[in-house]
């Protein structure tokens, strides 16, 4: 047990709460405070939590965003959900307004923060986070294509019968439709995957499809997805608090396409200390660049 971390959670939702649940169930953190504008749902989701709190030494109430803002690190998930018939612009904008608010009721930061954001879309929300909150870039990073990488890892773990930790293999860019899976660098015991002949017969761009349609898939079947997003996110936490130093894709600036989307990152308690310059082909490239000019031109807005 670390004692001095304390997380807040900002958005008490489907989301929010279990990794609230998950970051409890590791035993990383002394305090988690969960932040909603709705009081009932806190209050209800508190309760709940609590029962639980006997499996680790873990305090869990409900804050203030001024408390959150002097926390080490503050898991942003308040956002709207989409509207049916809403477009993505529109709803960018509404969630430009509560990240806006969010970020000015937390402010002053604790200089030392580190802002995680989850909610979507996570890329632009990442860049309006770093651009509002002042704090240093290293500091504010989205839990970006992380999720669609472990969704890939499973993908391919079950195809090869081996466990997920032996694959080695990245989904970068945006986390949404314009993301790409980097084959080329992907491996496994030092083997290229793409040499293996199981995954050579696999219909790559069904595989793509898969991993972007895996979310909606869910939705439509359940209403949200959860589950998977909390493994996640407790795991970064968990890299942060222990200063483990694990690669991971996350949303950050990417100097060579100048925007800010996911690549492998070193992650340790001062945030991201590095991206890894990953090998990726021309193809590979070309498609990154073109993702990296769409979220530009959303990001030139704000
Ligand atoms: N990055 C990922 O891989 C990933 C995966 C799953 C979901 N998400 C995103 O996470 C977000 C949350 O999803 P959810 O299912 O928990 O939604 P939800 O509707 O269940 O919860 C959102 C919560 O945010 C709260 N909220 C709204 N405005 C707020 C404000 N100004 N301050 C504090 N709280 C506020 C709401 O009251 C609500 O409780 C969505 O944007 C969703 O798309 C991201």
């Amino acid at each position: 047990m670390v004692q001095s971390s304390r997380i807040a959670i900002i958005g008490a939702g489907s989301v929010g709460t279990t990794i609230a649940y998950a970051i409890l169930l590791q035993k990383i953190s002394s305090e988690i405070l969960l932040v909603d504008i709705n009081q009932d749902t806190v209050r209800g989701q508190i309760l709940d939590l609590s029962d639980a709190t006997f499996v680790a030494s873990t305090q869990i109430r409900a804050g203030t965003y001024q408390e959150a803002g002097q926390c080490d690190i503050v898991i942003i998930t308040a956002g709207a959900k989409q509207r049916p018939e809403e477009t993505r612009n529109k709803l960018i904008e509404r969630n430009y307004e509560i990240l806006k608010h969010v970020i000015g009721a937390m402010k002053p930061f604790n200089q030392n923060v580190i802002l995680l954001l989850v909610a979507n879309p996570v890329d632009v929300l990442t860049f309006i986070a770093q651009k509002l909150s002042g704090l240093p870039k290293q500091q504010v990073f989205g839990s970006g294509t992380f999720l669609d990488s472990t969704r890939l890892r499973l993908k391919m773990a079950e195809t090869l019968k081996i466990a997920e930790s032996a694959v080695h293999c990245y989904v970068l860019g945006e986390h949404g439709d314009t993301q790409i899976i980097a084959w080329s660098s992907a491996h496994v015991g030092g083997k290229p995957l793409i040499d293996f002949p199981e995954i050579r017969k696999l219909d790559k761009e069904k595989v793509a499809q898969e991993i972007i349609g895996k979310a909606n898939e869910i939705i439509k079947l359940k209403g949200s997805t959860y589950f998977g997003i909390a493994g996640c996110v407790s795991s970064l936490v968990q890299c942060i608090v222990l200063n483990q130093r694990h690669i991971r894709p996350l949303s950050t600036f990417v100097e060579e396409y100048g925007c800010i989307f996911s690549m492998p990152c070193v992650l340790g308690n001062k945030g991201v200390n590095r991206i890894v310059d990953v090998y990726l082909n021309d193809e590979e490239k070309e498609k990154l660049r073109k993702s990296a000019e769409t979220l530009k031109r959303i990001c030139e807005n704000y």
